[in-house]
């Protein structure tokens, strides 16, 4: 099978990596990609939101299956026209993405499908943010409308600062502050039937301890030995598969990775996001622990055959994931440091790095290009252990002002 991946960041470079292992593969193409995915597979140098570009090059290589990364190219348009050339491509269309691309729209579905979520208000000028933010205690949580990658979300107690964030809002939703340990879970979906992946737990905020900013996410770990017998029944029952039927029922059937974003409330499992792709960084640990070959599983979403494949098997034991990051990220990361010891880092038992925002500057040495710039895997027989190896590899990378944090996934006690 030739498979062409489209993205650039450590999500896709661990789709790749998952990818190149499955023997069905004979060819593996990546555009952009990263020079980390460069090691695994062809780069093409195509704008991955131009449906064209994107359309033309599976055509020219030949692709049998075509699996998009990012939102981005989702809500451009890109699945819909790798469809349109007869390609299968994993991915749902600029319709169904929207569920991630608006959030008024995926409140919506959720409201029809009778999903759990926090009560919100969709709210468009500052009068009518007003009494919103009145509706709910505090902490008040204000989410731009559109796609801010993870940043247009702001939780605060202050008032004040809850309504500056809304007025900066061309369309702002307004909701209840949902109290509980948040869990990522995805779901394949082929547009009728969806298969869980093994759920992760994300940190989304910069800094120790849940403080600072948020970002898009800095380190993740899979299992959850914490997370209550039969969660992931009761998500697919309860909110994915609904959710997969409203869009079907309205005649946009959701092909691609369902993300759902929870909070386990004392009132049970309730949505806090939809995002219309696999999270960054859950999937480089979920990713890491599929037995299943993936290139199998994911054209199987691609064609409508999800449910002749057969059961997901996964790896014991557990992998996490830190983010390495440049410096002044989240705001406006430094960009062109040098990166030292990555091959260090990957020669300790267990662990390797993925390539997030790298480049190869002009005398060929690997600088940084982005915010999240590597994502170091450890794994191990359980988390504490994954969890040493990691930060024994975090302890071997030299990035000029890059910052980490130092509790992705630390237990009670560590
Ligand atoms: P989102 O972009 O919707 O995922 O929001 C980013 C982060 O803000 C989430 O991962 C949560 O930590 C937090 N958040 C968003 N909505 C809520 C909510 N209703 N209650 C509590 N925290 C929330
Ligand atoms: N890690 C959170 C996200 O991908 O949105």
């Amino acid at each position: 099978m030739r498979v062409l991946v489209i993205g650039s960041g450590g999500r896709e470079h661990a789709l790749c990596r998952a990818l190149s292992l499955d023997p069905q593969v004979s060819e593996l193409h990546c555009g952009p990609g990263n020079p980390g995915i460069a090691a695994l597979a062809v780069l093409h140098p195509v704008d991955p939101v131009d449906p064209d570009a994107v359309s033309a090059l599976a055509l020219r290589i030949q692709a049998d299956l075509v699996v998009i990364g990012p939102e981005a190219p989702l809500v451009a348009g890109v699945a819909d026209a790798v469809r349109q050339t007869g390609i299968a491509c994993f991915g749902p269309s600029a319709e169904a993405a929207a569920i991630e691309g608006s959030k008024s729209f995926a409140k919506d579905i959720m409201i029809a499908a009778g999903v759990p979520t926090a009560r919100s208000y969709t709210c468009t000028t500052a009068a009518e943010a007003e009494p919103a933010l009145s509706a709910f205690a505090p902490p008040y949580v204000v989410k731009d409308d559109g796609l801010a990658a993870g940043k247009g979300v702001l939780v605060t107690t202050d008032r004040a600062a809850a309504a500056a964030h809304a007025a900066s809002c061309e369309r702002v939703v307004i909701e209840e502050f949902l109290d509980g340990p948040e869990v990522s879970l995805f779901a394949l979906c082929d547009g009728s039937t969806a298969v869980a992946l093994q759920p992760a737990q994300d940190f989304k905020r910069a800094y120790d301890g849940d403080e600072g900013p948020n970002t898009g996410g800095m380190g993740a770990y899979t299992p959850l030995p914490w997370a209550p017998e039969g969660l992931v029944k009761q998500v697919m029952t309860e909110i994915v598969q609904p959710t997969v039927n409203e869009l079907a029922a309205r005649g946009t059937p959701y092909t691609g990775v369902l993300y759902v974003g929870l909070a386990l409330t004392s009132d049970g499992p309730k949505v806090i996001e939809f995002n219309a792709r696999f999270g960054d960084p859950e999937t480089q640990v979920v990713l890491d622990r599929l037995a299943t070959p993936a290139a199998g599983l994911l054209h199987a979403c691609a064609t409508g055959t999800l449910d002749a494949h057969p059961p997901l098997t996964w790896h014991d034991g557990a992998a996490v994931t830190v983010v390495l990051a440049a410096e002044n990220y989240p705001d406006s990361p430094v960009k062109g440091d040098a990166i030292d010891g990555i091959a260090e880092a990957g020669a300790i038992p267990g662990a390797y790095v993925l390539h997030a925002g790298t480049a190869v500057g002009e005398a060929g040495e690997l600088c940084t290009a982005g915010g999240r710039v590597l994502n170091v895997i450890g794994t191990g027989k359980d988390v504490p252990t994954a969890r040493a190896v990691a930060y024994r590899a975090v302890g071997e990378i030299r990035i000029r002002g890059a910052h980490h944090r130092g509790d992705i996934a630390a237990m009670k006690g560590d």
